[in-house]
């Protein structure tokens, strides 16, 4: 009976602790909405009033030195780590957490571009943040890993490491993109009217960095077990689920 409940409980707990930061998420989104919302006409009005930069005339070198990295399951360690030295305090990173037909139903395409749109007037930033992709369907493992569903960006700032190594809590904030409505100077907004300091960090398991499952070194076969707990059919799973008490009877 112990073991058929510890795999019960595996993806149970999985869920549990998924859904309330995605429902977490979703009513960070719902306050922001709000102050995204008049945002974006004050961003449109402002492009046009020039308050902010625009790219066009601000140089498309600018827009040229302002590198998109791509995330995987084996370089997100590397690129997300404080380059110290280089740029001494916080490290802002942006990330757009994209995906495809199965991983968004097809219903990222809206979002994709007016995140790409979105690095032009993100890149006449006077300190522009780093820039990264992770697009679900071709790393469905680290999307697990942390819990994100597309299409969202998410808001990073990364502590320098202190003398003795050891890193201070990096503050992870996610916006949920409306995949109908989102648009690039909503996008830009996060950074350029620094719109990421109306929504509260998250803090819970599934932190990329300071959660349990992060600081153990687990977020990764985290992002496995979860992945192919959801490839295991329903039913699939209630027979093995009979299969094992009625043995273990
Ligand atoms: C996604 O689905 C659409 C419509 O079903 C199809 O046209 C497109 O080729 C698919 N894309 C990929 C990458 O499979
Ligand atoms: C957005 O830009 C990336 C390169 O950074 C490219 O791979 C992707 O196809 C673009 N997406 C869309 C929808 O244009
Ligand atoms: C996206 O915006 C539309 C129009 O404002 C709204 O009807 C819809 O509920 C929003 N979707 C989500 C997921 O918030
Ligand atoms: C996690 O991995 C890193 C490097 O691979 C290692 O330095 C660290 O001690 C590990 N942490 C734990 C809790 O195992």
């Amino acid at each position: 009976m112990r073991a058929s409940s510890a795999i019960l409980a595996l993806p149970a707990l999985a869920s549990a602790q998924q859904i309330p930061f995605l429902d977490q998420v979703k009513g960070w989104f719902g306050q922001a909405s709000e102050t995204v919302s008049s945002a974006v006409t004050s961003a449109s009005a402002s492009v046009a009033s020039m308050s902010i930069p625009n790219p066009v005339a601000s140089g498309a070198a600018a827009v040229a030195d302002l590198k998109v990295e791509r995330l995987t399951l084996d370089n997100y360690r590397r690129i997300l780590k404080h380059g110290a030295g280089a740029t001494p305090g916080i490290e802002e990173w942006m990330i757009m957490v994209t995906g495809g037909n199965t991983t968004c139903f097809g219903f990222c395409e809206r979002a994709e571009i007016a995140w790409n749109q979105s690095v032009a007037l993100i890149a006449a930033s006077r300190s522009p943040p780093h820039l990264a992709m992770l697009d679900c369907e071709t790393d469905p493992i680290l999307c697990s890993a942390w819990a994100m569903s597309p299409p969202t960006v998410v808001h990073i700032e990364l502590p320098q490491p202190l003398p003795d190594q050891s890193t201070p809590a990096t503050t992870v904030r996610s916006f949920a993109l409306n995949r109908t409505t989102v648009t690039s100077p909503e996008i830009a907004a996060i950074h350029l009217q620094e719109k990421y300091k109306e929504v509260q960090p998250y803090e819970g398991f599934w932190h990329p960095f300071d959660g349990p499952l992060a600081k153990n070194n687990l977020s990764v076969p985290a992002g496995y077990a979860v992945h192919y707990f959801s490839k295991i059919p329903s039913w699939a799973f209630m027979i093995a689920v009979s299969f094992l008490s009625r043995n273990m009877m």
